[in-house]
């Protein structure tokens, strides 16, 4: 693990989603930093492995199964961060899904589809930002961070229940945002770009069936070609370019920001 500086020592960091993908590059970049992490997610396998990573490099971790579409599984989330390490500072709300299991193997998005993306991707976050409000409240101090996405910034056809989705998460991180800030709490909002994660393979699954020029293409030929289309910087992004970001601004360093939603994207979207 590179040295960084402690800015975590003795704090503790909830990461939903944290068992993998972007997640875990959240989740490796506060505990690099000295925090003690939980791992907040439904899949028990890989956030243990996660959690011995951590455990591996020196830091504390803590797996706590949590469904964030269900908020008393988000407060029990909270209580056993709380039995387990005896406070609170972060909350960073990344899991997300592109739609209801197999949803890409449907050309167009059905009920289920925008039902259970915005269960994970919006009520997540106002679930789990409920649950912990009144503890970082007490304590005047917290900093929570939204995952979001570059394709939060701006509507178009194709794949509009995840772009909604994400167009709400940072609208909702804003409403926070304004109803914590008297409470000396921070809430901001990131926006990765091109990431390949198994959400990634799932869109470029959903794009090979739906887009005539990437029909003989692989999922990962897929994914190279948009980085290539579409990112000035001309590489994708990667777990770490989110989790240093997320660690900047869950950090003291980032006191007077709040509000505001970064985009972590190699300049695909210059907003
Ligand atoms: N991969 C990208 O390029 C990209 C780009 C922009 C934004 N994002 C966002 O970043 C976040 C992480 O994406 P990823 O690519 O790492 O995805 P991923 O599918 O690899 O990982 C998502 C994690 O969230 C967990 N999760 C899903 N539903 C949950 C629930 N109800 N309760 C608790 N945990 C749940 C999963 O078990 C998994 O560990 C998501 O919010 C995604 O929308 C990803």
């Amino acid at each position: 693990m590179r040295k960084h500086i402690m800015d975590f020592k003795n704090r503790t960091a909830i990461v939903t989603g944290g068992a993998r993908g972007i997640g875990r590059g959240i989740a490796l970049a506060l505990a690099g930093r000295g925090a003690n992490v939980i791992i907040a997610d439904l899949d028990e396998e890989s956030a243990q492995r996660v959690v011995n990573e951590i455990k591996s490099g020196g830091s504390r971790s803590y797996f706590c199964e949590t469904d964030v579409t269900q908020q008393w599984s988000t407060d029990q989330m909270v209580e056993a961060t709380l039995e387990e390490y005896g406070n609170l500072d972060v909350l960073v709300n990344n899991a997300g899904v592109g739609g209801a299991p197999g949803f890409a193997n449907r050309k167009i998005p059905n009920v289920e589809d925008w039902q259970q993306t915005f269960d994970v991707n919006v009520f997540g976050i106002v679930n789990c930002s409920q649950s912990v409000e009144n503890y970082m409240i007490d304590q005047s101090y917290g900093k929570i961070v939204n995952i979001s996405s570059i394709a939060g910034r701006v509507g178009r056809s194709g794949f509009a229940t995840y772009a909604a989705s994400k167009a709400a998460a940072i609208n909702v991180s804003q409403a926070w945002a304004f109803k914590l800030a008297p409470f000396g709490i921070n809430v901001n909002t990131v926006c990765p770009g091109l990431i390949w994660t198994p959400l990634w393979e799932s869109i470029a699954e959903w794009r090979k069936s739906t887009e005539e020029q990437n029909a003989e293409l692989s999922p990962r030929q897929i994914f190279q070609r948009a980085v290539s289309e579409s990112v000035p910087l001309g590489r994708e992004q990667t777990p770490e370019d989110v989790g240093n970001v997320v660690a900047f601004l869950a950090s003291d360093r980032a006191r007077s920001i709040t509000g505001q939603a970064i985009n972590v994207d190699g300049g695909v979207r210059m907003n």
